[in-house]
């Protein structure tokens, strides 16, 4: 993924603008030397500055990681249960993955329809056997769920793997049988492509989301109602994200602000947790919007179980308020 024509555009226009300030610096005219000097220089400093930040976005962009992050060496083999969870679970990748929010995930122009289309071509790409990760190994899918590394070792981009970094292995394997298990819906989506303008943003914004090598089996805690299995929960739901990663309080994607759950929870019964993600209707009487917090897909995974378990983990936090 390296934008050549992009690069060489941006260094020429850094040695021509170098050039003409040169050439101003050669000017019999007093006026006309020192504000061709300035403008000419100015620029030649940004383009310059620029070329710098695109050589260095260019290259982290492509940073390969198939040395700290090996892909695990695993044959999916699911029970029904598991893959029934997968297809639940596989419902919370449908926003980015899916034309229209629905399985199957047969991808979706990302950037175009964030309006990013400028940045160049970036696709949640086709995840049924019509897509790539037919030609990936069952360790090689995983790797990029959890640890957000392509098949060819470099980072994923936007892909939120950090909120997938705790699926345990029984969950993640889960997952990637109802992958497999999808009609192949044609056509296949196109590769990623960024050009330096997209290179550079991401690396300015943290774009690139691999994550830290997963080198110990991770257990799925017993399905029960009980705080362990709640905070199994909040950990793969992507609460943190949001809600911050002690859950005291952090921004949505939208920018709006995400509360403090552990000042609101403890002071919560249990009927009026579960109201708010069933019904979106706050113990204040206040509706949450959908927009900002995804009650219904959330309301839509848990079962009752899981929503009593949730509560368990919320509801014995010790409030705490955000440091700043
Ligand atoms: C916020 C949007 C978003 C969500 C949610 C999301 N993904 Fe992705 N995913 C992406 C993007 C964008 C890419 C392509 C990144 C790239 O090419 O660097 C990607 C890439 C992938 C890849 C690599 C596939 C390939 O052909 O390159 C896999 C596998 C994957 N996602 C699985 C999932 C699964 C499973 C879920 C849900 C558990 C999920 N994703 C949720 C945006 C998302
Ligand atoms: C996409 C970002 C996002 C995610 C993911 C998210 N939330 Fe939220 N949440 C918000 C925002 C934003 C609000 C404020 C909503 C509003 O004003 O309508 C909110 C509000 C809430 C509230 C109401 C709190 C109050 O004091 O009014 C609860 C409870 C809550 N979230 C729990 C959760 C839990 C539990 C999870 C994980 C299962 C979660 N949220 C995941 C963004 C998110």
């Amino acid at each position: 993924m390296i934008d050549f024509v992009g690069l060489a555009v941006i260094l020429l226009l850094a040695l021509a603008f170098g050039y003409l300030t040169k050439r101003a610096w050669g000017a019999k005219n007093k006026i006309v030397k020192w504000a061709g000097v300035v403008l000419a220089g100015l620029l030649t400093l940004i383009f310059a500055a620029g070329f710098i930040a695109a050589v260095m976005g260019t290259i982290q962009v492509n940073a390969n990681y198939n040395a700290s992050n090996p892909a695990p060496n695993v044959q999916v083999k699911a029970t029904a249960e598991q893959l029934a969870w997968g297809e639940k679970y596989a419902k919370l990748c449908a926003g980015c993955h899916s034309p229209n929010q629905q399985l199957p995930l047969s991808g979706n122009d990302f950037a175009g329809e964030a309006g990013f289309g400028f940045v160049g071509t970036l696709y949640a790409p086709n995840l049924t056997p019509a897509g790539d990760i037919k030609n990936w190994t069952d360790g090689e899918v995983i790797r990029a769920i959890r640890e957000g590394v392509h098949q060819s070792g470099r980072s994923l981009i936007v892909m939120p793997s950090q909120e997938f970094h705790a699926l345990s292995d029984e969950d993640v394997q889960g997952l990637v049988a109802y992958l497999r298990s999808q009609p192949a819906v044609e056509p296949n989506t196109p590769p990623s492509n960024l050009n330096v303008l997209g290179a550079t943003l991401l690396m300015a914004m943290g774009g690139l989301t691999h994550q830290p090598a997963i080198t110990q089996p991770i257990a799925k805690p017993a399905v029960e109602a009980n705080a362990q299995y709640g905070e199994y929960l909040a950990n793969n739901l992507g609460c943190r994200s949001c809600h911050g990663e002690k859950l005291t309080g952090g921004v949505g994607f939208d920018g709006s602000p995400a509360p403090n759950l552990t000042l609101a929870i403890p002071q919560w019964t249990e009927e009026q947790f579960s109201a708010a993600f069933r019904t979106g209707a706050l113990p204040s009487g206040v509706m949450l919007d959908n927009n900002k917090m995804p009650y219904k897909e959330f309301s839509d995974f848990m079962t009752d179980t899981d929503m009593k378990a949730l509560y368990q983990y919320l509801h014995g936090l010790s409030p705490t308020q955000a440091s700043k």
